[in-house]
């Protein structure tokens, strides 16, 4: 249970070697904080994290999660509340980028990153819900994109992907409500991560750091979405409502 400070004591973070998840997870941690549980593709890939994060009151553990292994995300929900008890936030923080010509070529990838991102994140999200909901508390974090807010030509399958979960936390947030659990949407713009590394960056690019400030500073607000940075919120105000042969023109990578 979080504290009267949104203190958590128990985080989840799927994607556990995510650098914008591990960095909200760090800005997570307080003296309140007893349990954390890095989910991860490869368990023994996040040992430095759990070394980093790990301390006296503290105790972390990696435990191996797969988005597209649908069939075990409720299992593992049910395994790490055994283990470490009420979950008070669940960072999702897993997802892959890819390359669009890539993706234009390859129908299978294509499939692969959607499969990832968004069917991944829906399995794995109702799971999280269903318990977040039996406690009455909780809070599930979704990485989304601005990618998703008004999807581009030059990363669509991406875009698309990050769109539709979007749209599925936005509408899970609204079937919380009044349950005492809630979902909090972070919507970065280009984030400096290994996701982008090697990348040219896009304007107003940000760090996992800044996110995870953003994050953190959401949660102990109470909202419901966070843009990182803010001024992205209102740069997709207009872009969204850009006409499509204007923006189709716009030199926006
Ligand atoms: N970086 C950006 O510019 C940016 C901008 C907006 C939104 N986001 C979103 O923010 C989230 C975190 O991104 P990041 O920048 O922190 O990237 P990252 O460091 O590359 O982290 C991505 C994470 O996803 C995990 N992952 C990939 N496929 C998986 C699968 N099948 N099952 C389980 N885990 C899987 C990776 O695990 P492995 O270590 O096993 O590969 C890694 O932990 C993503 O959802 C991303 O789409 C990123």
């Amino acid at each position: 249970m979080q504290n009267a400070f949104g203190e958590p004591q128990t985080i989840l973070l799927l994607g556990g070697t995510s650098d914008i998840g591990l960095a909200i997870v760090g800005q997570l941690v307080s003296p309140t904080c007893r349990s954390i549980v890095l989910a991860c593709r490869n368990p023994d890939a996040a040992k430095a994290h759990v070394d980093t994060l790990g301390s006296d009151g503290i105790t972390v553990t990696a435990v191996a999660f797969d988005a597209e292994a649908y069939g075990t995300h409720a299992e593992l929900i049910a395994d790490v509340v055994a283990k470490v008890g009420d979950l008070d936030v669940v960072v999702m923080a897993f997802g892959v980028l890819g390359e669009q010509s890539d993706y234009d070529n390859d129908p299978v990838a294509a499939a692969k990153a959607v499969s990832i991102n968004y069917t991944g994140s829906v399995s794995v999200g109702i799971a999280v819900a269903a318990q977040l909901r039996q406690q009455g508390h909780g809070r599930l974090v979704v990485l989304s994109s601005v990618a998703g807010e008004r999807v581009r030509k030059t990363n669509f399958v991406y875009g698309s992907s990050k769109a539709g979960l979007d749209g599925f936390a936005q509408g899970l947030g609204d079937a919380l409500e009044g349950t005492g659990a809630k979902v909090l949407i972070v919507r970065p713009g280009f984030v400096h991560s290994a996701m982008t590394h090697g990348m040219k960056a896009a304007p107003f690019a940000t760090t996992p750091d800044k996110v995870g400030e953003a994050a953190v500073a959401g949660l102990r607000r109470g909202r419901r979405t966070v843009w990182a940075p803010g001024i992205l919120r209102y740069v997709f105000i207009l872009l969204r409502h850009v006409p499509g042969p204007i923006f189709r023109r716009l030199p926006l990578g």
